[in-house]
């Protein structure tokens, strides 16, 4: 079959060397794609978000399956344009994706089900929002409502911090209308865990847990990035919270999404904090996060193919999943100065057993070299018999990684790891 995956950083890279073990699968096209998933799929210069393009493309091409994989194109509808042409499609439609694309949204579907998250309060007018603030405890979090490339999410240590989040978001839109709406909710404290999970609708199957790294320096300083590392499976997540998320969170909100007629067919993932209270919501997300993916497939013994295309026909039921019970980490290689500022086109060498690398932001020059090309640039993944040996194989690989201005975190597990020493 041809299978398009739209997207292009190290989450489709790593759904992309998945798909490709599917002997189901014999071309692979990436709408964009990037220098390094070159080498295990045709690269078309098509952006994720430019919908009328991919469209015609898969007609062109004669496409039999399509995978949607990052928020934006989902949430303006990618699907629905895909379906509507016949073309079998991984992904939720629009009224599905809606779970992240609205936080207000996925607040109040939580609250109407009895879905535990944190308490909120929803608002589009600044200075009921201004007022509310005085009545609040301190830390607070200030959310802006629609995508807001991960950096929407303000959590204010002080009063004045918190009325200038608002402030920022609805009077100066610095994430643009993504603002016109604000979130202010509870500060939770707690560990956080991602379950990734395939869904259909009528079946819903967790994949392993795994924990991201969202700081760019070590001890968790520095800047929010989208994920500096991530290992699975996650230590805190035992099998008694795991039951109980099932019960109290993951069926709930497939059954939600149900009754609201937004039926969700694709893959759910759930932000969680383990507070004293219980596992609570902290995010939905419509779609494979990054890098949690970059862990979390390396770990599936099962035709990730064939799953997709049992959860695009209904009948995810009669689909084989099976996780290894090893681990797996990834470290992720950035250029000095991300998130903020850094340069590009440095050449990258990899040395040639290190498998597992997911290229992120990397483009091939004329002569064929691989350069870096973005903030992210790749991650190196290894699994090992635990996550104390995963993570040691995983620094030896980066150490056989090379490119100028390269930086990386050294600390990728070790609150796992520590977690795992006071049980
Ligand atoms: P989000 O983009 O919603 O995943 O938020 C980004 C990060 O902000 C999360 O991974 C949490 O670390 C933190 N966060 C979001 N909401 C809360 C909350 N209510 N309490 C504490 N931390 C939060
Ligand atoms: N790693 C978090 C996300 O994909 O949103």
């Amino acid at each position: 079959m041809k299978v398009m995956v739209v997207g292009g950083g190290g989450r489709e890279h790593a759904i992309i060397k998945k798909i490709k073990k599917s002997p189901k699968v014999s071309q692979i096209f990436a709408l964009p794609g990037n220098g390094g998933i070159a080498s295990d799929a045709v690269c078309v210069d098509i952006g994720a978000k430019d919908l009328e393009a991919i469209v015609k493309f898969a007609k062109e091409k004669a496409v039999d399956f399509a995978i949607v994989a990052p928020d934006d194109p989902l949430v303006l509808g990618l699907v629905d344009l895909l379906k509507a042409e016949n073309i079998p499609c991984f992904g939720p439609e629009k009224k599905a994706a809606i779970i992240e694309g609205s936080k207000a949204f996925s607040k109040d579907l939580m609250k109407k089900y009895g879905i535990p998250t944190a308490a909120y309060e929803t608002f589009t007018d600044m200075e009921s929002a201004l007022t509310y603030l005085d009545t609040c405890k301190i830390p607070v979090v200030v959310k802006a409502d629609g995508l807001a490339l991960g950096k929407g999410v303000i959590i204010a240590e002080t009063l004045d911090d918190a009325k200038k989040a608002v402030r920022d978001m609805m009077e100066d839109k610095v994430f643009g209308e993504s603002g016109s709406k604000v979130v202010i909710e509870e500060f939770l404290t707690g560990p956080e865990v991602s379950v990734l999970s395939f869904t259909d609708g009528k079946t819903l199957i967790p994949m392993v847990s795994s924990m991201d790294h969202k700081r760019a320096l070590d001890g968790d300083k520095g800047l929010n990035t989208g994920g500096m590392g991530t290992i699975a499976p996650n230590p805190y997540y035992t099998a008694e919270i795991a039951d109980r998320c099932m019960k109290e969170i993951f069926l709930p909100t497939m059954e939600a999404m149900n009754k609201e007629g937004r039926t969700f067919a694709g893959c759910l993932y759930f932000g969680l904090m383990l507070t004293e209270d219980g596992p609570k919501v902290i995010e939905y997300n419509c779609r494979f996060g990054d890098p949690e993916t970059q862990v979390v497939l390396p770990l599936l013994d099962s035709d990730l193919f064939d799953i997709m295309e049992h959860v695009a026909d209904g009948t995810l039921d009669q689909a084989e999943v099976n996780f290894a019970d090893d681990a797996a980490c990834c470290v992720v290689m950035a250029s000095e100065g991300y998130p903020v500022k850094y340069e590009k086109g440095f050449e990258i060498t990899i040395s040639d057993d290190v498998e597992d690398v997911y290229v992120a932001g990397a483009k091939l020059s004329e002569d064929g070299k691989l350069l870096t090309n973005g903030g992210r640039v790749l991650g190196v993944t290894e699994r090992g018999e635990d996550i104390a040996e995963a993570i040691r194989k995983a620094y030896a690989s980066v150490e056989k990684v090379h490119f100028d201005n390269a930086f990386y975190r050294h600390d990728i597990g070790q609150r796992a790891l520590a977690a795992l020493d006071e049980k």
